[in-house]
């Protein structure tokens, strides 16, 4: 009976778990098309246009399923197999290898082409304007702003002649019958009308610096708080680069690494802006010819006059000798005598890029995010907490704080408010002068 009970239980265990590939004969168009999102296929290939490597839509009626098995899933062994369409492909491409996909099962690769066959199609051109990246948007129109500050400035004068003929017509009155308005006849200053009656009287001298006080003390007080304080503070600072570079698109869409362009971020004190050659990579063969009627992108143009390269020219001879480098506008800059290391953070500390700058995988244009102030860096090294126990940096405070703990002695300085041990920057030094000052 109990050896009954389990083998049911078996089958329907072994039956749901098969479950799935009962339920599919064919390709599955969507299961493909998680795939082709989970490898990135489209950091190199569009269904419709040309980026790194070919569009991809039709590419069954170009290539048998053979192929493309054997193509996606190892292209370098099936080239070195002597496929000749294969080879051709390579070559045509300039040697722009495709990563390899062995991940990937025959059966996968049939359900992205099956994907890449029913993708449906793109709507009518929706013009360059639609799908513009660069940094170019159009402000709302200035003019408009013009035509209502011109409308003030008339109303305010026609108010002021208003006001003048009214009084005239006031005097004209008050002489005829000046007893209906004694205010024209007192001999009080124009200020004395408006001050409460105590104060009417005082002073003069005493009263104007009495009024000065009242209004230097607060003003001077915002004036240091939100001026002198923050002199040199650059927070939400994006200006306008040489090339509209797109963080959104290159780090976000086409998810392609931070470390890929600030390649020296993990090694060494700065993050390093990756030379116009790193762009050459992928922008030799992505020039966006599609969306500007056949022309080569204009912002792409631009990386090709600073390296004095012609795509025009035979291979060998592209590379002009008369270069003229981009001249980034620096964003992120610190005063001389404050010292920042990117690898401390990024390796040791084992922070997200994020953490300081936002999320510029959504940034069209690069903004400061946080305000690089002194209070700011401590304040994160008083609060973050660090994974030391796998962390050799942090190997002598580890070990003493063990011990501390074992002994009960000093322990309350480890514990955080939320009464788990918690070991910050600022344990290990993080708050010294030294460490951040030259
Ligand atoms: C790093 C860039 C890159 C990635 C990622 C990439 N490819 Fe490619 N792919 C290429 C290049 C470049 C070619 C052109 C041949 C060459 O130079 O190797 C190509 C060629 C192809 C071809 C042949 C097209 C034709 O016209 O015959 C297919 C199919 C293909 N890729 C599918 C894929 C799929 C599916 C993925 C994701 C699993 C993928 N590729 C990921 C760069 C890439
Ligand atoms: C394809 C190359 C590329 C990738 C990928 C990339 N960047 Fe950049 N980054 C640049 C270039 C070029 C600049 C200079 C132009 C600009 O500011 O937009 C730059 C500028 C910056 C700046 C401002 C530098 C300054 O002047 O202070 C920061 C911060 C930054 N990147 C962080 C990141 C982070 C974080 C990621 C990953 C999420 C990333 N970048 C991915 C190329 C890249
Ligand atoms: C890994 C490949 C890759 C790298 C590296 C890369 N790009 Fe791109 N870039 C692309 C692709 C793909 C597009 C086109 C996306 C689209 O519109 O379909 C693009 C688009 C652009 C555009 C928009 C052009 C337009 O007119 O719409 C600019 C500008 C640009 N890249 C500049 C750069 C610069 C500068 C660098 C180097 C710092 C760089 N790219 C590095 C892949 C890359
Ligand atoms: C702990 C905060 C922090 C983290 C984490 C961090 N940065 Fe920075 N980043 C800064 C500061 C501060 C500056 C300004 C440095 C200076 O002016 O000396 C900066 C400057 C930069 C610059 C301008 C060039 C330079 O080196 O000065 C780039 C590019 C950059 N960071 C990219 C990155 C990338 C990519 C990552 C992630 C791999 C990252 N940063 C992680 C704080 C951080
Ligand atoms: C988002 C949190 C964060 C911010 C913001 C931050 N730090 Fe750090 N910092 C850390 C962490 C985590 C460590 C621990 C890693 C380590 O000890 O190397 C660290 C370590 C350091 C160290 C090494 C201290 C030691 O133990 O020897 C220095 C120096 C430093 N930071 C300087 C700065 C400066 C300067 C700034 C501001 C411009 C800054 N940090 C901003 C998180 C931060
Ligand atoms: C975690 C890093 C760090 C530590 C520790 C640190 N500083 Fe700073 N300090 C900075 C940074 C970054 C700036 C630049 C801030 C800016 O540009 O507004 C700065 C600026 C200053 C300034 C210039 C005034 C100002 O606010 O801009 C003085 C003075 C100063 N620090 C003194 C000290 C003294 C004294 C200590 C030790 C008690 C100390 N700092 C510890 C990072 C640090």
């Amino acid at each position: 009976m109990k050896i009954n009970r389990f083998k049911l239980w078996a089958v329907a265990v072994s039956f749901m778990l098969s479950a799935p590939t009962f339920a599919q004969d064919g390709p599955n168009a969507e299961n493909g098309k998680k795939l082709y999102e989970a490898n990135n296929c489209g950091s190199c290939h569009a269904l419709d246009k040309k980026l790194v490597g070919p569009a991809l839509r039709g590419v069954h009626e170009r290539r048998s399923e053979e192929w493309l098995i054997s193509w996606i899933r190892n292209n370098k062994k099936f080239r070195e197999s002597g496929d000749a369409d294969a080879i051709k492909l390579y070559n045509d491409y300039g040697g722009a290898a495709m990563n390899i996909f062995e991940n990937l099962t025959p059966a996968d690769v049939l359900d992205i082409v099956e994907y890449i066959k029913t993708a449906p199609a793109p709507k009518a051109a929706a013009g360059p304007a639609a799908t513009n990246t660069g940094g170019n948007q159009v402000d709302s129109d200035p003019t408009v702003k013009y035509i209502l500050l011109i409308l003030v400035a008339v109303f305010s004068i026609v108010l002021v002649v208003l006001a003048r003929v009214r009084n005239t017509m006031k005097r004209i009155a008050a002489e005829k019958s000046p007893e209906d308005y004694p205010e024209l006849f007192d001999n009080k200053k124009w200020y004395q009308r408006y001050l409460p009656k105590a104060m009417a009287n005082w002073n003069p001298t005493v009263l104007a610096l009495t009024i000065v006080t009242l209004i230097a003390l607060p003003s001077s007080y915002f004036g240091y708080k939100y001026s002198i304080t923050e002199v040199g503070v650059q927070k939400g600072y994006a200006p306008t680069q040489p090339i509209a570079f797109s963080h959104k698109l290159h780090a976000g869409e086409l998810n392609i690494d931070c470390k890929y362009c600030h390649s020296t971020v993990e090694s060494s004190k700065s993050a390093s802006i990756p030379a116009l050659n790193t762009c050459m990579n992928c922008h030799k063969g992505v020039q966006l010819t599609e969306k500007y009627n056949g022309e080569i992108s204009p912002e792409i143009k631009k990386i090709y006059a600073a390296l004095d390269y012609n795509p025009e020219e035979l291979p060998g001879k592209q590379f002009g000798d008369n270069p003229n480098p981009i001249r980034w506008v620096r964003i992120h800059n610190l005063p001389d005598h404050a010292y920042f290391n990117h690898s401390q953070h990024v390796v040791v500390g084992k922070l997200q890029c994020q953490s300081c700058h936002g999320p510029i995988e959504k940034m069209e244009k690069v903004q400061q995010w946080n305000t690089l102030q002194m209070g700011w860096c401590i304040d994160c090294h008083r609060n973050t907490g660090i994974d030391v126990a796998n962390n050799n940096y942090y190997a002598a405070l580890h070990d003493k704080a063990n011990k501390d703990l074992k002994a009960n002695e000093n322990h309350s300085m480890y514990f955080g408010p939320e009464g788990k041990v918690k070991i910050t920057p600022a344990m290990n030094g993080g708050l010294e002068c030294a460490k951040c000052h030259y």
